[in-house]
């Protein structure tokens, strides 16, 4: 790896459902280019490294999500915009957003990337709260789910399903561990239910 990487980060909006996500080796993959370079990481990180499925790894809450992605572009040769590492966030039926598959290739991991992740999604989330909840009204409305009374929009709540592995990394940026939520175990791997609350700006 370069010891001084150039990187720059993209940020997908909500796919939507007009626009059937596949997997980027699928013949029939009309996926944004952003989406593509975020599996390109889920795929080398969920898939091959931890052995999750790839069929499983695009599902529902991808077209609803906001996506983003790290690449290095140090590189010169024709894959130049190297991804490496990437979030996603989604709303629950409750008014808050969960981040999830929160992604740093192996050779880049400990250069504070994963925080930086973190960090960029939720800022633009303090600052889009108009943007996040237009967007959850919409798919609400579409998907037939009833917003509680003086709970419909989003005041900065955020969850994340963490693999117990990473519960530490989150508690230094701030979440804590909602023990009513349980464990669970999502493709064989312990999860627990973590908030925070940011403020909007
Ligand atoms: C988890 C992951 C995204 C972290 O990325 P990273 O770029 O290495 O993390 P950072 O360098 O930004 O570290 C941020 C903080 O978390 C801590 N941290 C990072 N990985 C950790 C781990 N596995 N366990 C405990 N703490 C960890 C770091 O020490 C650092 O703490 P500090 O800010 O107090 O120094 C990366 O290891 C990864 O992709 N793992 C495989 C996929 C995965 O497990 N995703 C989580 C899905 S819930």
């Amino acid at each position: 790896m370069a010891s001084q990487p150039t990187l720059t980060t993209s940020m997908q909006p909500p796919p939507g459902p007009n626009t059937p996500l596949a997997l980027p080796t699928s013949t029939t993959n009309q996926n944004p280019q952003t989406f593509n370079a975020a599996m390109k990481v889920r795929m080398r990180v969920f898939v091959d490294e931890q052995n999750c499925s790839a069929t499983a790894e695009i599902d529902s809450d991808d077209s609803r999500s906001w996506h983003w992605v790290i690449s290095d572009n140090t590189r010169t040769s024709s894959d130049s915009d190297q991804p490496i590492a990437v979030i996603q966030w989604d709303w629950h039926h409750e008014p808050c957003i969960k981040l999830t598959r929160v992604a740093v290739v192996p050779e880049y991991r400990g250069l504070g990337l994963g925080r930086r992740l973190v960090d960029t999604a939720l800022e633009w989330a303090s600052a889009h709260a108009g943007e996040i909840n237009a967007a959850m009204r919409d798919v609400a409305g579409r998907e037939g789910i009833q917003l509680k009374e003086g709970l419909g929009s989003w005041k900065g709540l955020v969850l994340v399903h963490a693999q117990v592995d990473v519960e530490r990394m989150y508690q230094g940026q701030g979440f804590q561990t909602d023990e009513s939520l349980g464990r669970w175990d999502e493709e064989g791997i312990e999860h627990v239910g973590m908030f925070k609350r940011i403020t909007l700006a």
